[in-house]
This record gives C-alpha cells, structure tokens and sequence, in this order.
C-alpha cells in the first residue's frame, strides 16, 4: 500500500489496465476513452447512470468454464454471497456449476431463477427453522450443518418424513487465512463450525449418524478468502482428512465427500498474483489424493466453492467525478481528494476491509502529469473512500468519468442504503458489445416504499 507522494508506482495507464485487475474485455479507444466489449464506458454512463457496476458477461461465463474445467470430476459450487441475481444464477447453472447460498433469502432468489435445487448448498451458522424448512421442502443437495442446536433442529424437523437430507459438517480446522499469510492463532475464537482440536466435530459427527433423517456425506471447511497460496488449504485438507480417518476408525464409515470452501484470491492492484483456477485444481487434488492415500481412505470427492474468484475481475464500477479538491498537507504532501457519485454504500470493501483497488480515467485519456489522489465518497464521514491511493492527471475534472476495477465480489452484494443513497444498477456487457439491465438502479420511492410513516 503505498501513502506517501513521490514517484508514482505505477506510471503508466498500461500497467493500470493490466490483464488480470480489468475483465478481459475492457480496452483503451484511439481518444482514450474505454469500453467494455467496444461499447464506451461514456455511452454506458449515458445509458444507465452513475454509479453504475458493469459487468463482461463473456468475462464471467469464462471464468465459471475454466474452473468447471479445472475441476472436472469434482464439483465447483459458485459463492453466492459475493453477488447474486436471477442472470447470475441462470448462467451458474448454465455453465455446469452448484451453488452455495447462505441465507433463505439466497435460497429463494436460486428458486425464482429456476436453479435444480439438488445442485444447492445450503450455509449459515443460524439457519431459522423457517430456512431448514424451506430447504428441506426444496429437497436442497446439502446442508451444511455449524451447531449442534441445528441438528436438533433437523432431527425434529426430519422425524417422520421418510427423507434424509444429505448434510455436511462444517468442521474449524484451526487455521485462518486471510491474504498473504494465514495465522494459527485466535482460530477457534470465531462462531463458524465444529473445532476440530476440541473435538466438537467429532461429536458433531456421531449426533448426525444418530439422526435418521440426516445423511452425512462430508466434511466442509472453508478456511478465509483472498488467499493467495496454497499452504493454507494444505493444513485444511490435511486435518479435514486426518476426521475422515478417525470417522473410519470409530465409525466404519468413509465419508465419500470433502467440500474445502473458496478463498482463493483476485488481483485487485497491479502486483498481485494470483493462482489460476487450474494450478488450485492440480494443487488441492494432489493434496487431497496424498492425505486420503496417507490414511488409506479411498479417494472422497472434491467440491470447492469460489465466489470472488468467479465474479470479482468480470465487474468495474463506474463513477462520475464532482468534487475536486487539492489538499497541501504536513511534511508536503499533496493529495487531491476526487469525490464520485457513490461510496461506502456501494462498496465498502475499502472502508472495513481497508481494501485496496486500481482507477482509471474512463472517458478520456490526458497528457497531465499523475498526482496522488484519493477517491473518496459522497457519503457523510471521512471513512468514506473507495481508492485510498490513485494516481490520476493532475487535470482530473468534475464530469470525468472513473472506473474502478474487480468490483464485482462483495461490492453490489454488501451494498447499503446509508444516507439514503439507492444502490447502483447492474448492467451486464455481452460479447458483441449489446447490454442490458440486470438489476435496476433503486429509486427513492423504493426507499421509502418499506416507510409507513
Ligand atoms: N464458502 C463459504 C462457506 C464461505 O463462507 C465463503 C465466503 C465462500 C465459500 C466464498 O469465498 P470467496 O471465494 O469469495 O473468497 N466480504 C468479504 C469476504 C467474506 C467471505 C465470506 N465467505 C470481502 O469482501 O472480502
């Protein structure tokens, strides 16, 4: 992260478009302007308002085949919880992928879009009774299941069904990993799942075999996410099937299932380097295979479940630029504050995560030289910035257009209405450049459509 003036790191608007940060669609017109599949991002703007997210359908579709590609022979379940609609859920199963909901809410969306409710993971560390219902009704793939209130919950809302449901135990493995590294420490001090030092996941084990309405398939895991390598996951698997093992050998059963979550991270500034879906495939497989051949388990299937990985790079943020305001600071510093239409409300990533990201002038290219700036919201507290450090021309200007890259994980779906702002749309960029409307742009009156004065 960088916060001090001096040279720009990252000079050239090449670098800030760099394959990877950008969906695979976007490129710089002979004026400067981008577009997204040869469509102008002004045009768009036009179109559609700002802020707007823009998303490179061919982009999206790509990424969810080559992770089914990468995993052919397991299974691939897309993370709803980074962005979901009724597109985004057709194309899911268009392209031969599961999906993982976490919420009734998620469910019901999966359900309105037509998606094979057997090829749905249901999550959550407190699933209501209305939720479990629900999904058992829907006669959802697999539950995963996080407490033991929950499986006496399910034992009494299976009893006498003459069904059983297909669960997975959400097992806490001890490691968590967030970014670069991963910290063995505090990770039992979390509310997800069943330990696995403790021994809570073995008990949570023998109190679903003890249910005759349930059917244990697997274990889960799911470790962190933007993980950048894959020593994490190796501890996971290796512990996940370290319980296979003991369930084996108290049990007699090989449970046939190893569901070990998402994480993988995304480029999200130039520098950052993550694994393609084909080198995690080849990495978690060989782990896989070497911890089930250690303990001479025959071979579970293998489900991951990416969310970021799948949808974030396929999407830009666009904003339009009002305030421009140049800041001399302490220790001469100058920064220029460049205030755009949204903020926080539509991605509040860099505010509670202190994300980083890539900008770039949209509508037109400038010869003015970079000067250190920070995009910033228009939202009512200080903590209000989506770019914490850019460099933007010197010339940037109320009326320029800016984009913001790799949006489209946690942005749209953690959006709120703080200050009264509606969240943005969702317009989605085919192949030849046409495009449409995913979700709407909320209005006011939707606002207050819930306000019954
Ligand atoms: N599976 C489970 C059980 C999860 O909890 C998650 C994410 C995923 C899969 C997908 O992880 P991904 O591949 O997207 O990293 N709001 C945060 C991320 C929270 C992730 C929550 N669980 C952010 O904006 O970075």
């Amino acid at each position: 992260m960088l916060h001090e003036a001096g040279a720009p790191p990252v000079p050239s608007d090449l670098a800030a478009l760099a394959p990877g940060v950008w969906s695979a669609g976007l490129s710089r017109d002979a004026d400067g302007s981008l577009a997204l599949r040869g469509t102008p991002l002004a045009a768009l703007g036009r179109a559609y308002g700002t802020p707007a997210l823009l998303l490179d359908e061919a982009d999206v579709r790509a990424r969810m085949s080559a992770w089914r590609e990468a995993f052919a022979g397991a299974d691939v379940y897309y993370a709803g919880k980074a962005f979901l609609c009724l597109a985004m859920a057709r194309w899911v199963a268009e392209e031969g992928l599961g999906l993982d909901v976490c919420t009734g809410g998620e469910l019901e969306l999966a359900v309105r879009a037509g998606f094979d409710p057997a090829r749905i993971t249901m999550h959550g560390n407190n699933k209501s009774d209305a939720e479990l219902a629900r999904a058992l009704e829907l006669e959802v793939g697999r539950i995963v299941v996080d407490s033991s209130d929950e499986i006496e919950r399910l034992a009494m809302l299976t009893a006498g069904s003459g069904r059983r449901q297909r669960v997975l135990v959400r097992a806490t493995v001890g490691v968590e990993a967030h970014t670069h590294e991963f910290v063995a420490t505090a990770h039992e001090d979390q509310k997800f799942g069943f330990s696995v030092s403790s021994g809570s996941a073995e008990q949570a084990v023998a109190a679903v075999l003890a249910v005759p309405g349930l059917e244990l398939v697997g274990i889960h895991s799911h470790i962190g996410s933007q993980i950048f390598d894959t020593s994490a996951f190796e501890v996971s698997a290796h512990r996940v099937l370290d319980l296979l093992a003991r369930i084996r050998d108290v049990h007699g059963l090989a449970l046939p299932e190893v569901d070990l979550g998402g994480g993988l991270g995304i480029a999200y500034v130039a520098g950052d380097d993550p694994m393609t879906p084909a080198q995690i495939a080849t990495r978690l497989r060989s782990i896989v295979e070497r911890e089930a051949a250690g303990h001479s388990l025959p071979l579970p299937r293998l489900t991951v479940e990416p969310g970021r990985a799948v949808i974030g790079p396929a999407v830009l943020t666009l904003y339009e630029v009002g305030t421009v305001k140049p800041l001399d600071l302490d220790g001469g510093l100058r920064r220029t504050y460049v205030s755009v239409d949204g903020g926080m409300s539509d991605n509040v990533r860099t505010a509670l995560y202190d994300a980083d990201y890539t900008c770039t002038l949209a509508n037109r290219a400038s010869d003015a030289a970079p000067t250190l700036t920070r995009v910033v919201g228009k939202h009512c507290e200080s903590g209000d910035i989506v770019v914490r450090d850019a460099w933007l021309p010197a010339d940037v200007r109320p009326g320029d257009l800016l984009a913001v890259a790799a949006t489209g994980a946690y942005c749209r779906s953690m959006a709120s209405n703080y200050n009264f702002l509606p969240r943005p749309p969702v317009v989605s960029v085919a192949a030849d450049g046409s495009h449409r409307l995913l979700v709407r742009r909320e209005t006011t009156d939707d606002l207050l459509a819930t306000d019954l004065g």
